[in-house]
């Protein structure tokens, strides 16, 4: 049973209601807040209270246990799981989840929620441990967005990989992109960075390619919200560029996933939702106005990375290389993966 722990644990069940860390009042304050309904689960989703691609799927599959509690009939069971589902329309982990708790016995929902995050738990070791490889012992590293133990709710994928990788011995430095417009480097991974002791500076976005030459950065490595099966892959937007500026200066790039955030159905990066947000997320600048009310402004909350930028996709399986359209559909039938060497 998935267990209720207090620093950056973002999701646990409470026993009549979803618990979770509102992700939007960080770094200023942890405030813990309980969705108590579906309407409660969708909002939080939404408005990124709760975000990050394995967490929303985590909070979601505990959001469909609690419907199956609320709802006087299958019909509004199945209406309230599909809100859920639909939430937001990028990271695929949380469709997996939702349809993941559908598929479970009548009754079971609240157990296969807790199996869900659970594994979770395993699966970011797994990746860390098959990451560490890909690091330098020394020099520095590049990340967007975040995917520490908030986007995940267990060690975290791209962020996870360096912490397991500094713990390992490897003397690594990282540079976090502030990740505009919701600042998720800034807000968010920065506090994970400085809970595991791994020396970091923030950068805004604008500044990663020139980080990239003048640090002599060795590696980026970010998270995903939606791989396909030929490796194009969708994540927090700013990524595209991050690999267009990696491929120019010869640095690798790679990322850390789960197999529940490859979407096999997807034959290459088109078929993919990108979701678009309120301009206003642009035209201020957190809550103070930063543009003339009312410029238009385009907001996409996420981005494709075309496969062949990627020089690995590191699952809990292992180490994926390109070509993908062998490597990935080759992730879908392996059995169990194996849990080996993760330093504590
Ligand atoms: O909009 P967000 O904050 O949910 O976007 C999250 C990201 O893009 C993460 O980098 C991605 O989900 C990987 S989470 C381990």
């Amino acid at each position: 049973m998935a267990a209720k722990s207090p620093e950056l644990v973002p999701v646990w069940w409470e026993v009549d209601a979803v618990g979770y860390i509102d992700q939007r009042r960080l770094p200023a304050s942890i405030l813990r807040a309980r969705a108590e309904s579906v309407d409660d689960v969708v909002a939080a989703i939404a408005s990124l209270a709760v975000r990050g691609a394995p967490c929303i799927g985590a909070f979601g599959a505990y959001g469909v246990a609690l419907a199956r509690r609320q709802s006087p009939s299958d019909e509004a069971f199945a209406s309230a799981a599909a809100r859920i589902r639909a939430a937001r329309p990028t990271a695929v982990n949380l469709s997996w989840a939702v349809d993941r708790v559908l598929a479970a016995e009548r009754g079971e929902e609240l157990a296969e929620a807790h199996a869900i995050l659970d594994e979770q738990r395993m699966v970011d070791r797994a990746i860390a441990d098959h990451a560490i490889p890909l690091f330098p012992n020394t020099g520095a590293v590049l990340t967007h967005c975040n995917t520490g133990p908030l986007a995940t709710g267990g060690f975290g994928t791209a962020l996870g990989a360096i912490v397991a990788a500094a713990r390992a011995g490897k003397r690594l430095h990282v540079y976090v992109d502030e990740t505009r417009p919701l600042l998720q480097g800034a807000r968010l991974t920065t506090v994970e960075l400085a809970a595991a002791g791994v020396p970091a500076t923030l950068i805004v976005d604008g500044a990663a390619a020139a980080t990239m030459r003048t640090k002599r950065v060795m590696a980026v490595i970010v998270g995903a919200d939606r791989i396909a099966a030929n490796g194009d892959t969708a994540n927090k937007i700013g990524t595209y560029g991050l690999a267009v500026a990696a491929a120019h200066h010869a640095i690798p790039f790679y990322v850390a996933a789960p197999r529940s955030t490859i979407d096999f159905s997807l034959a290459d990066g088109d078929g993919i939702a990108i979701e678009e947000r309120d301009p206003d997320e642009v035209r201020a600048f957190r809550s103070a106005q930063a543009a003339p009310e009312g410029f238009d402004a385009y907001n996409p909350a996420f981005d494709v990375t075309p496969g062949h930028l990627i020089a690995a996709i590191v699952t809990e399986y292992g180490v994926a290389r390109p070509p993908y359209v062998e490597s990935i559909p080759d992730i879908a039938t392996r059995p169990r993966f194996a849990l080996v060497n993760v330093p504590a």
